[in-house]
Order: C-alpha cells, then structure tokens, then sequence
C-alpha cells in the first residue's frame, strides 16, 4: 500500500480518484482549498486512511509537509478550463504552474502522475491522429500553463503524464460546463442547443475510465515513467455537431443550431491516437451513449432535487 498526495482532490476527477484510492486500502491525503465546497468527499471521512487538509497548494511550507514521505502525487490542483482561467490570470499562473515549479524544487523521491489537457493539441490537420510525438500548441492561457507544466514534470524523468481528452460522466462533484455534461443539461433544461465550431473533432473518455488510467499509472509506474501518454477513447474522436445529434437521438425534442459567432479559446480540432497507452496494457471502455444515458439521469435527479428545495 502506498502513501498519496492527491492535490485538488476535492474536484471532479480527484474525489473520483480518492474514493477509489481510499477503498483499495492506500493512506491517501487531498490538500484542496475547497473552491467548490467539501461535500464531494464527505463520504470518506470515516475512513482512517483517509485525511483532508483545508489549504492552498501556493502555501509552500504547507506542501513541504504534505509531500513528506509520500510515494506518490497527483497533483490536480488547478484553476480549471480557458474561461475560468481568462477570468483569473494571476491565480491561474501561481497555482497551474508557479505551484508545480516549487513542487518539483522540493520533490525527494516522490513519483508523479500528471494530467495535462490534450486541447494543447490546437488545430491539426483533418483525419491525422495526433500521437504522443505531434507538436503541441495551446492558445488559451489554460492549455499553456498546463503544458508548460507538463514540460517541466516530464524533465524530472519521475513522472508520467497523461494527456486527458475532455471528460464526461458524473462525479462527487460533477461538471456542468463539460462537453457533453453540458450540452445533455442544456438539451434537458432548454431543448436546444446552439453549437459553435460544430464540425471541430474532440476526443472524449468517461470519467471511470480516467480515475482507471490514473490508477494504471501508478500500478505500472515502472514501464511508463518519463513519458507522456494520451488518455482517451478510440471510438469517441467526434465532431460536435456528431455530438449533439448523437444526444439528440435520446432527447428527440432537441433543436440543434449552429452558430457563426463564437470561437473555441483553444482551437481544440484534433483527432487522438491512443495506441501507446493500449499497449502498455491500458484501454477506456464506457462509451458516449452510456455516457449520455447516464447524465440524463444525472441531469433529471439535479432538476427533482432544486424543485424539492
Ligand atoms: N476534466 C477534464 O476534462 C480535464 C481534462 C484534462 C486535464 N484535467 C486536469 O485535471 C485536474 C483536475 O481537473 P477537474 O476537472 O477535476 O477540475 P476541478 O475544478 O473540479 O478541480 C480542481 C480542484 O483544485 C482545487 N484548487 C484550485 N485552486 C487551488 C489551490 N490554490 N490550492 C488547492 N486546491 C486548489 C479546487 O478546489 C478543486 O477542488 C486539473 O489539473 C485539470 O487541468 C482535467
């Protein structure tokens, strides 16, 4: 059993990974400021191998305590997606990636597993896969701190990067504003949906799947070491508009527009590749529709609760 740090641990991905870290038996510590409240990991506090530390990963003696004699860190702790973070530029340099620097000053022996946004791919050309070796350019300040981030981890050679496609799937602390979080709870709650760039190609991969990944990585630390993998799933590289009628086959009510206006922050239009992380022995495997079918539900259940309030 290892000793985990997982910083941000209290958001979308990280609750997911605690619960399941915590229930295989690992000691594991979330340091999170709790941007988003602490409920997401109320169900663990029973656990003795389970702590919560209330703080700010831009507290550099409080990090130096956290890190001690840990075998692993996940370090999620982020200001999360281009408009947050165009809304936050100052916080969002200090915690993606002046926090990571001082990290990676203080790191002993401890071993990272790191998840960078594959919207650091930007544009690439049609029907060509982006593999871990494509060239990646990110526009938003988002993408750019997370892959600057990720150069700097990478050098440490202790690390393993996993270049996430945009999630989806429900979670202690669920996200609206994902892609196809969002636009299930728009098709529900306003039966329309109003896609910009509708023909730009995204790569999706459920959220179980990411928190498996994340924990292969750290079960195979010793293959995958000092290299980056792309974390997506194969049959889900999709355009947006194939996206939204995809929903709509579920949601027949749904009217789809598309919209000339709005641009994407990252020019995210990109295929992915995922053979390098399947041949190491790794493969998502939820698919889009049961995603689908799954945030109805999610999205029906949130609707039932506000009208009871
Ligand atoms: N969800 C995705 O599609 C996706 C894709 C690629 C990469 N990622 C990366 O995965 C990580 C987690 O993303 P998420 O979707 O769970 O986001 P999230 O916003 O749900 O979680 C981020 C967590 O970080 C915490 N946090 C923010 N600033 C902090 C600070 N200064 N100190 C301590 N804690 C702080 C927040 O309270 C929150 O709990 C991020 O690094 C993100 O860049 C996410």
């Amino acid at each position: 059993m290892s000793k985990i740090l997982i910083t941000g641990g209290a958001g979308y991905i990280g609750s997911m990974l605690a619960d399941q870290l915590v229930r295989k038996g690992h000691e594991v510590v979330v340091l999170d400021s709790l941007m988003f409240g602490p409920d997401s990991l109320h169900h663990l506090k029973s656990f003795q191998n389970f702590k919560l530390i209330e703080g700010d990963v831009r507290n550099e003696v409080l990090v130096q305590e956290c890190i001690s004699g840990c075998d692993f860190i996940y370090p999620f702790a982020g200001i999360v997606g281009a408009p947050l973070c165009e809304k936050y530029p100052k916080e969002t340099v200090e915690v993606n990636l002046d926090s990571i620097t001082f990290l990676l000053s203080i790191l002993q022996d401890q071993k990272i597993i790191y998840p960078t946004t594959n919207s650091g791919y930007g544009t690439k050309k049609e029907n060509v896969a982006c593999t871990e070796e494509s060239k990646m350019e990110p526009i938003s300040l988002y993408g750019r701190t997370k892959v600057e981030a990720e150069n700097l981890i990478s050098k440490t050679g202790q690390a393993v990067t996993l270049r996430l496609a945009t999630v989806f799937g429900a979670s202690y602390r669920t996200r609206f504003d994902l892609l196809l979080n969002n636009f299930v709870y728009k098709a529900l709650n306003e039966k329309k949906l109003d896609i910009y760039e509708g023909h730009f190609m995204r790569n999706f991969i459920h959220i179980e799947d990411v928190v498996n990944g994340l924990i292969f990585a750290m079960d195979n630390f010793g293959k995958m070491k000092g290299q980056a993998f792309n974390l997506g799933l194969d049959s889900a590289n999709m355009s947006k508009i194939e996206l939204a009628k995809k929903i709509q086959e579920y949601i027949p009510e749904l009217e789809i527009t598309e919209n000339n206006l709005l641009k994407d922050p990252d020019q995210r239009n990109y295929i992915v590749s995922n053979e390098k992380i399947k041949k190491v022995g790794f493969q998502a495997k939820i698919t889009i529709e049961e995603g689908i079918v799954e945030m109805i539900k999610t999205v029906n259940l949130k609707n039932k609760l506000i009208s009871y309030i």
